[in-house]
């Protein structure tokens, strides 16, 4: 299984679980810059939509009016916002268009300040920055079948990758659960591809049905050959993964809503390798916070183990993951850190920083 976290409201976080694994990630990882290298980009708020109740999709466009990075169905942006604020959405749009990123932002009640900001203030024509597309969440393209569970403002990545699997005419199927329709997202969309090819988009609104979705008895259905994704809250996430137990762990795939309270639990030393500087990370602290503290400046958002932008090359050293984002052949790999959260299981650890 791969685990990731969703990114609609800013504080989602997805674990894409076991394709991550096969396609030889810790090789890559050696030649790719990791999020906190890549260069922010410039966009401008080409237009805003209303797509439910709470929720806003914000089309974004190169303030240079240039083609923008590609990405893959599945990835998110960083969004770098007033009061220096950096919030993880993922993208909606599917990677054919290359002209613009389209995300879509609920208004958390909770907001710590990233979706009510979008939701109720930025206006078209603002121009911000953000981090290039980073996917944690990635679709496998070629399966057989693909069948999506996607939970309130967790439609937004998987949403993507319908968008992708129509453009290569590859079969999906998608079961959606809101509290109610008003709520759901991009309800009108999901309609009209249910009408060109009936039986695919299962809407299911509790007020509506009088419970919730009943997620066992539909991935019960599904096919041991699928790939099944899923992104919802972690009480759906919770059932979804009880439901997968007998499917082939490189099948399934999700994608949560909450980042990890975790902290390193043993003390031990950092060492920035390019700055030639060490410091001592005591139990119960991060490494990003000690680097803070220290007027280190390090690339992050949630904080919390699921975005994905803090992540940071290994050079020597054995890490103690604690984070959502890397998968189980990333971890083993010991190339890579999320140094927001994770610890070390050696006394140094030493960073390409
Ligand atoms: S994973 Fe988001 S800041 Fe570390």
């Amino acid at each position: 299984m791969s685990e990731a976290t969703c990114m609609g409201t800013g504080t989602q976080v997805s674990a894409p679980l076991a394709q991550t694994e096969d396609t030889g990630t810790a090789a890559f990882a050696a030649t790719h810059p990791t999020p906190a290298e890549a260069r922010p980009l410039a966009v401008r708020v080409a237009a805003i939509h209303q797509v439910a109740e709470t929720i806003r999709a914000v089309e974004l466009v190169a303030a240079d009016g240039k083609a923008l990075p590609g990405f893959t169905a599945g990835a998110h942006i960083n969004l770098k916002l007033p009061g220096d604020l950096s919030r993880s959405y993922s993208l909606t749009n599917g990677p054919q268009t290359r002209d613009r990123y389209t995300i879509a932002v609920n208004r958390d009640l909770a907001s710590r300040g990233g979706s009510a900001y979008v939701v109720d203030k930025l206006a078209v024509g603002e121009e911000l920055l953000v981090d290039p597309p980073h996917n944690t969440f990635p679709l496998v393209e070629d399966a057989e079948l693909s069948a999506f569970f996607a939970g309130g403002i967790g439609i937004t990545p998987i949403l993507a990758m319908i968008r992708q699997l129509e453009a290569l005419g590859r079969p999906w199927k998608l079961f959606y659960a809101a509290r109610n329709r008003t709520s759901a997202a991009f309800v009108d969309e999901l309609e009209a591809l249910e009408a060109i090819t009936p039986g695919r988009v299962h809407l299911h609104f509790d007020a509506e049905a009088g419970k919730v979705m009943p997620l066992l008895k539909l991935a019960a259905g599904i096919p041991k050959i699928a790939h099944i994704y899923c992104c919802g809250p972690s009480k759906m996430i919770e059932v979804f993964k009880a439901s997968a137990g007998w499917r082939p762990d490189e099948n399934v795939h999700v994608e949560h809503f909450a980042g990890t309270n975790a902290r390193p639990t043993t003390a031990f030393d950092v060492e920035l390798k390019r700055r030639g500087l060490t410091f001592h990370v005591p139990a119960g602290e991060s490494i990003m916070q000690v680097l803070m503290d220290n007027h280190i400046p390090v690339a992050h958002s949630c904080r919390e183990g699921v975005c994905g932008t803090c992540e940071t090359r290994v050079l020597a050293g054995v890490p103690d993951h604690k984070d959502n984002v890397l998968s189980s052949r990333e971890r083993a790999s010991n190339e890579l850190i999320m140094i927001c959260c994770s610890g070390a299981k050696t006394d140094k650890l030493v960073l390409d920083l």
